[in-house]
């Protein structure tokens, strides 16, 4: 089974066996464009010329060809928007990704008098920079020629799944222009109970319901891969947003079931069944997974915007260390962080709070301070960001978290794990198979073409590789949080 996850550093293509084991790899990082402070941008032609290089060097790795795979999964970094000429292929403008923050003010005019909870009780979202509904639009309103070429037919819009799965079937030759019910549910445009577009949202924010992808389930056979290369004909038969991918990974399948994914931010999601729960504490409502026709499965979701892209961020802004892996080494270098808090509010501050306008800020510094005690602030700046989410998840669904099911790149960090379990005072769990993004999305393929026969086989092949314990006193697990609120505060100062 093979499974393409387009993220928001790298894309990278994978093949599972029957066990739900990796067995080829393949990955290429892509350019991160940044033409202003709070803007963000992908250039999606080289992240589908990257996909398809990938792909076929990840088959070729173990000798494959398209015979030996029963079919592929696609997820990927939601939210991040690219439109293009359905003709030439061409995207009109870079993608614009998640984590710019260019539609602030177009996203407080649409607010207006009703506020950022105006379409909150349809798509489960705030008015926020982080959705694509408003990137479309400032690409309508700022692109030369977009609104018309829009209006006359020309141009498909998209998030990434979208773009790469019209390229991988066909492109300008018949490609399928879809996206799938979790990842229109971060469009901000799709009603959550009905799972097809709102017409009076897309009105409302001026975007032609024509030049939407068809929305589809997340599992069943879409149309074969019409691209040159290995997996040509194998069938396309999943596609999810990837933190959606990686709860499924995680065989979080039942209600009350959560996991954290620790990647470029962090993504808490707890499955809520199958009724849609609206948080009154600064969460999402989103769409978990829709397996063919069956209901679809809900979610609650902690999103934050800021924690593995702060540690690049100090690799490559502060140079403090060459690779990214060296941070653990250097956080171990000190006992704890000295007294220094780091609000990575690089992108404002995504759940629980929504501040858009709040900065990243240092504050607790003393002569004292070294590199060390940083790289450790910057560490637990994710632990801290993750229990305030969990706080959260907990107040709006009332279940108690008995233990966190992690996964994502930095979860390899012992020092983060434990740090992350005394924090939560709660035990934190780290599978077998870490990659569980592009695994769930393997799933969910595998499950369309009866690779897999359901979600028993997607239990069973869940094994826990390492858990850590919470060991720290309650008196300093409650002296560090009450010190990073206070922190949090000071993001707020130039506001
Ligand atoms: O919502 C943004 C999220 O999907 C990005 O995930 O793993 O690409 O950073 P990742």
């Amino acid at each position: 089974m093979a499974a393409v996850d387009q993220g928001t550093t790298s894309t990278r293509a994978m093949v599972f066996d029957h066990d739900g084991r990796v067995v080829a790899s393949e990955q290429i990082e892509h350019q991160q464009i940044f033409p202003r402070a709070g803007w963000v941008e992908h250039d999606a032609a080289e992240i589908w010329r990257n996909t398809r290089r990938v792909a076929a060097a990840a088959l070729a790795s173990i000798d494959l060809t398209s015979d030996d795979v029963a079919a592929c999964g696609l997820t990927n970094q939601r939210e991040t928007t690219v439109i293009w000429d359905r003709t030439t292929g061409e995207p009109v403008h870079n993608a614009i990704v998640w984590q710019d923050t260019r539609t602030g003010t177009l996203c407080e005019e649409m607010a207006g008098d009703e506020g950022v909870d105006r379409y909150r009780d349809r798509t489960g979202l705030p008015l926020s920079t982080y959705f694509a509904g408003p990137k479309i639009r400032w690409l309508l309103d700022n692109v030369d020629g977009v609104r018309e070429r829009a209006e006359a037919g020309e141009l498909c819009f998209g998030t990434m799944d979208s773009w790469t799965a019209w390229n991988m079937t066909g492109g300008p030759d018949g490609g399928l222009h879809i996206t799938d019910v979790t990842n229109a549910s971060r469009t901000m445009l799709m009603d959550l109970r009905t799972l097809s577009w709102d017409e009076e949202i897309c009105a409302q924010m001026g975007i032609p319901v024509a030049a939407l992808p068809e929305i589809r389930s997340s599992s069943e056979v879409y149309g074969p891969l019409r691209e040159q290369g290995p997996l040509r004909g194998v069938p396309l038969a999943g596609i999810l947003g990837d933190q959606q991918a990686a709860t499924f990974g995680q065989a979080c399948l039942s209600p009350g079931e959560a996991k954290n994914t620790y990647g470029t931010g962090n993504f808490l999601l707890l499955n809520t069944g199958t009724e849609p729960v609206f948080s009154e504490h600064g969460l999402l409502t989103t769409v978990c997974y829709r397996i063919g026709d069956d209901a679809p499965r809900y979610a609650l979701e902690g999103s934050i915007a800021v924690t593995g892209s702060l540690v690049q961020w100090l690799r490559d802004n502060l140079g403090l260390f060459r690779e990214a892996s060296e941070i653990e080494r250097l956080a171990a270098e000190v006992d704890d962080n000295g007294g220094a808090y780091f609000v990575p509010a690089f992108s404002g501050l995504f759940a629980p709070r929504w501040r858009p306008d709040a900065r990243g800020v240092i504050v607790g510094l003393t002569r004292f301070v070294n590199k060390g005690h940083l790289a450790r602030a910057a560490l637990e700046a994710s632990a801290f960001q993750t229990r305030e989410v969990i706080e959260a998840m907990q107040a709006d669904s009332g279940v108690e978290l008995s233990t966190l099911k992690v996964d994502g790149g930095m979860v390899v960090n012992e020092l983060l794990m434990q740090f992350q379990a005394d924090i939560l005072d709660v035990p934190v769990v780290r599978p077998v198979v870490n990659e569980t993004t592009a695994l769930g999305a393997a799933y969910a393929a595998g499950l369309a073409v009866g690779f897999w026969e359901g979600e028993d086989d997607i239990r069973a092949n869940w094994a826990e590789d390492k858990r850590w314990e919470p060991t720290m006193a309650a008196d300093d697990r409650d002296r560090l949080y009450a010190d990073w609120n206070r922190a949090v505060e000071h993001s707020f100062d130039l506001a």
